[in-house]
């Protein structure tokens, strides 16, 4: 079950998210690379919008053409709706088997579901975000029982050079993806609403709508920046910027008084239990 250079590779519903990773495929360049890429659709028309955008790196397909794509393919992107998976996957049950290696960006369907739709055992769950269009995505991974044994070392290796394309990828057990689903896949959303405050904050102050923004969204990119290049604790950093008896401390401890670290923790808690009473139904 390795993947080789020159593998086939078939995103089957080449939508948002299938299409954010497919582009990141062909822009990365991630070895193993395809030899063969199929995308997948509902519809002629998405078919055609995806041949027009990808040109002759990829051949796109729909509806009943999508069998063979399935058939040919060494490595299957999941992409579709989770709503529509159950479906989508019956339609093109006759070319399944047991070798085809599944990677899923599926919110909700558990290995174990995937794996009984699919009839492989060879999953991979991932849980990313919007954007991985941008290629600053996030990905959690999860890897089916099968996939964890030692013989497959370079299979999860070329696995996750395959996800890490979106932007960073790691590694984690099933037992965490309602956990991922939400800092992961809702995480944006929450930092949306904090990169909004922080806008208005400077419209309130009397800087223009548009700069604040920029400023706002940049601030937020160079925060993440500092953390992740510099390795430090944010904590380490954040006291770095307090000098003493200045602006920053005194704004600091109005968001503790008004309990923010705490909302936004019990946010990510709750939008991972809201996603684990999903998966349950
Ligand atoms: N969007 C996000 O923010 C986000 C974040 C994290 C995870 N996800 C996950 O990503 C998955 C896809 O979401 P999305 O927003 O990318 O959906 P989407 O844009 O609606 O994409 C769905 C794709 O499935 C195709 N499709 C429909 N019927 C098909 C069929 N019979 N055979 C093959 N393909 C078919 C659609 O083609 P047509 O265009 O022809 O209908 C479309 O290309 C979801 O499972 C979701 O949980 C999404
Ligand atoms: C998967 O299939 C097995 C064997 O048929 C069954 O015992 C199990 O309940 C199924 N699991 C799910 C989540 O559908």
């Amino acid at each position: 079950m390795s993947i080789n250079e020159g593998y086939t590779l078939t995103v089957l519903g080449a939508g948002v998210m299938g299409s954010a990773v497919l582009s990141a495929i062909l822009a990365s360049k991630p070895s193993p690379f395809p030899g063969k890429i199929y995308c997948c659709t509902g519809s002629e028309s998405s078919a055609q919008r995806l041949q027009t955008t990808y040109g002759e790196s990829v051949i796109a397909t729909f509806g009943k053409d999508n069998v063979k794509p399935v058939e040919e393919a060494d490595v299957i992107i999941l992409g579709c709706k989770p709503y529509m998976c159950q479906a989508i996957i019956d339609s093109v049950k006759s070319a399944l088997n047991s070798d085809k290696i599944v990677i899923s960006l599926l919110a909700g369907w558990t290995i174990e579901q995937l794996q009984n739709v699919s009839g492989t055992s060879y999953i991979a769950r991932v849980m990313t975000n919007t954007p991985a269009k941008y290629g600053c995505g996030t990905a959690i991974v999860s890897f089916s029982n099968d996939l964890q044994d030692s013989k497959f070392d370079s299979t999860r290796d070329s696995i996750m050079k395959i996800v890490d394309t979106v932007g960073m990828a790691m590694e984690l057990p099933e037992k965490n993806m309602d956990a991922a689903t939400s800092l992961v896949g809702s995480g944006p959303a929450f930092v949306l609403l904090m990169m909004q405050a922080l806008a208005e904050g400077g419209v309130r102050m009397g800087i223009p709508y548009e700069t604040a923004k920029k400023c706002a969204a940049k601030v937020m990119e160079g925060t993440a920046k500092m953390v992740l290049e510099s390795g430090q604790h944010p904590e380490a950093l954040k006291s770095m910027v307090c000098t003493p008896g200045g602006t920053t401390i005194g704004g600091l401890m109005v968001l503790e008084d008004k309990g923010i670290r705490g909302s936004i923790s019990r946010a990510v808690e709750e939008a991972a239990n809201i996603a684990s009473s999903l998966g349950k139904k």
